[in-house]
């Protein structure tokens, strides 16, 4: 079959980088602009399938307590360096941050 430009033969191994599906722009309009009230019901932050993230109702509360009252208790947080100078940490097979100096 092909794909986008690549033949995939029968027997082929084939291994899907799950994050890159949350930057399908013809599934989430502007994928790399951050924006929290979008409703992106079908995403694939917590993976797919049967390895899919076993503690992600966990994590949902906790991210929902976290921001909700991060943002309520300290409305005025902003960064405190441009954003180009914010360093990701890309390496690894999670994504994050190296520092995020903030002020308020
Ligand atoms: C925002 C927080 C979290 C994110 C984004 C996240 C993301 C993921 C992803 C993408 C996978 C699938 C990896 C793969 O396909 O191989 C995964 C698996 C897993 N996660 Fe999470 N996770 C989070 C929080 C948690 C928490 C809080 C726990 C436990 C308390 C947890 C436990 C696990 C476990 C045990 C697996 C392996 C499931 C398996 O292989 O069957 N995660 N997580």
């Amino acid at each position: 079959m092909e794909l986008h430009g690549t033949t995939i033969k029968a027997g082929d191994g084939v291994i899907f980088e799950l994050a890159g599906a949350n930057y399908d722009p013809a599934e989430f309009a502007e994928p790399d602009r951050l924006d929290l009230s979008r409703p992106a019901r079908r995403h694939h932050a917590f993976g797919y399938g049967s390895h899919q993230c076993l503690g992600q109702s966990l994590a949902r509360v906790e991210l929902q307590a976290v921001y909700g009252t991060l943002y309520r208790r300290i409305p005025t947080l902003a960064l405190a360096v441009p954003f180009e100078e914010v360093g990701f940490a890309m390496e690894g097979v999670a994504y994050g941050l190296k520092s995020l100096p903030v002020t308020w």
